[in-house]
């Protein structure tokens, strides 16, 4: 028999069932407690609430635990390609070799944008922030394909999967064309997926553009770490948007702008920013580190601290160490890395980071890498982005299958002014 849990308010008691998921974490039911009590749960920032049941990832932050479908990060990592997690992620199981290569026809055959869809690019400023473009940029798709809107209609939602995973690497590679003044690339759909995005980004038509096998490798890999971590800010995001029931490309919109806060996504540009200005500014590391600590100073350090994970993230292990591996290979030294290493050690071994719980996260080395491969500061979080796709879609395909759905409406506690009356202006 299901555990349930009594609330007491004034001489009411109320039963909740308590609910638990496939990894034993336990929750109150409250759904009644509005209907029954009048009373509402207070939890801003949503850190005690459960929003949704999800089979996509889970996460145990005390362990520095992340599985994709069951499967251990770490595993994924090694042996797996980001396409083959992408589907993983969608579909829920890993896919047969038949079936990724036919998913990944698929998506090759959909990599194109359509011609008109250039010039959209030209109404903005060269400095435009790629990921203000690309957030517009995704939810004009939906000007394009009129035909396959309807997020109840598995075939129109399989078109836009398959479109959006194919047409991101094309639409973020001209906001950064775009924003240097360089002719935008046709994809090349010989290469594989991060390949054709390495020469979309990097290739010109005046050469014949080689990949590097190292840096095609490490951006996989990337990719394979961002591409889902369950309810977090822009999933959540995704999911209330798409709770309207607008269409993938709205949610998706949604989503990005979402993650390109400094406070998510977009802490890896403010790390790499964060380290070149302790360089440019002569800093130490400590001279920083004691920055952060000072309640009466704005810094924080950027990449470390996270909601969930209170011990280590896994992303951040292995990124660190493919951090010197890629450098390594590619011959790079970078005092960037140097700087990062330094910071890592004296927050560390620093009580107020080690009472309050801050390790580094998936954003504190993953910069380094990217600067190391020519990918300039504001692409980063683009970056994150074309990772994170499998995992929005993932999310609001399993929100709109679920028959719990309901589109999201939180309440809130009123403390405004109580009714009063209009005056006149006249008389004010
Ligand atoms: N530097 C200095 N102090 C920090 C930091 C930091 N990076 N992170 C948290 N703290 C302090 C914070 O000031 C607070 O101190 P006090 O208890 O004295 O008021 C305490 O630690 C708890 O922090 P919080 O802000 O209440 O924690 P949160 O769970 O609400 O926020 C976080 C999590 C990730 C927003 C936050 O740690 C942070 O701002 N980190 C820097 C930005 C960052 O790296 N973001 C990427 C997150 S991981 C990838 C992603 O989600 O996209």
């Amino acid at each position: 028999m299901a555990d349930t849990a009594e609330l007491r308010i004034g001489d009411k008691t109320l039963s909740l069932e308590v609910i638990e998921g496939s990894e034993g974490e336990r929750a109150i039911d409250i759904r009644k407690l509005r209907s029954e009590t009048g009373h509402i749960s207070f939890d801003p920032g949503y850190g005690n609430s459960g929003s949704c049941r999800s089979a996509v990832t889970f996460i145990d932050g005390e362990q520095g635990i992340l599985r994709y479908r069951g499967y251990p990060i770490e595993q994924l990592a090694e042996h797996s390609s980001f396409l083959e997690v992408s589907y993983l992620l969608i579909y829920g199981e890993l896919p047969s070799a038949q079936q990724l290569g036919q998913f990944t026809e698929s998506i090759r055959y959909h990599t194109m944008i359509h011609e008109d869809f250039k010039s959209f690019y030209s109404a903005m400023p060269k400095d435009a922030h790629p990921m203000a473009a690309c957030a517009a940029a995704v939810g004009a798709l939906g000007t394009f394909y009129p035909d396959s809107l309807d997020p109840l209609d598995p075939r129109q939602v399989e078109i836009s999967v398959h479109r959006l995973l194919a047409k991101f690497p094309t639409m973020a590679s001209y906001a950064y064309k775009h924003s240097i003044g360089q002719p935008f690339m046709y994809p090349d759909n010989t290469k594989d997926y991060v390949g054709n995005f390495l020469q979309l980004m990097f290739g010109t038509p005046c050469e014949q553009y080689e990949v590097n096998p190292t840096i095609e490798k490490a951006i996989d890999l990337l990719l394979i770490l961002h591409a889902d971590h369950e309810q977090n800010c822009s999933a959540s995001t995704v999911r209330l948007c798409g709770s309207s029931q607008v269409n993938l490309f709205g949610a998706i919109s949604a989503g990005i702008n979402a993650l390109w806060g400094p406070l998510h996504g977009g802490a890896n540009q403010a790390v790499i920013e964060m380290l070149a200005a302790i360089r440019d500014e002569g800093l130490t590391a400590k001279q920083f580190v004691d920055r952060a600590k000072d309640r009466n100073d704005t810094s924080r350090l950027m990449g470390f601290g996270h909601r969930v994970y209170r011990n280590f993230d896994p992303r951040m292990k292995i990124i660190k160490k493919a951090c010197f591996d890629v450098l390594g290979q590619l011959g790079v030294n970078s005092k960037l890395l140097e700087i990062a290493v330094e910071l890592e050690e004296i927050a560390l071994n620093d009580p107020y980071f080690v009472e309050r719980r801050l390790y580094p996260n998936v954003d504190f080395y993953s910069g380094v890498i990217y600067t190391a491969i020519g990918t300039p500061d504001n692409m980063f979080t683009v970056m994150f982005a074309l990772g994170r796709l499998p995992g929005w879609i993932a999310q609001w395909m399993e929100m709109h299958d679920d028959p719990d759905f309901k589109i999201g409406r939180p309440r809130q506690i009123y403390t405004g002014a109580t009714e009063r009356d209009y005056v006149p202006v006249g008389q004010r």
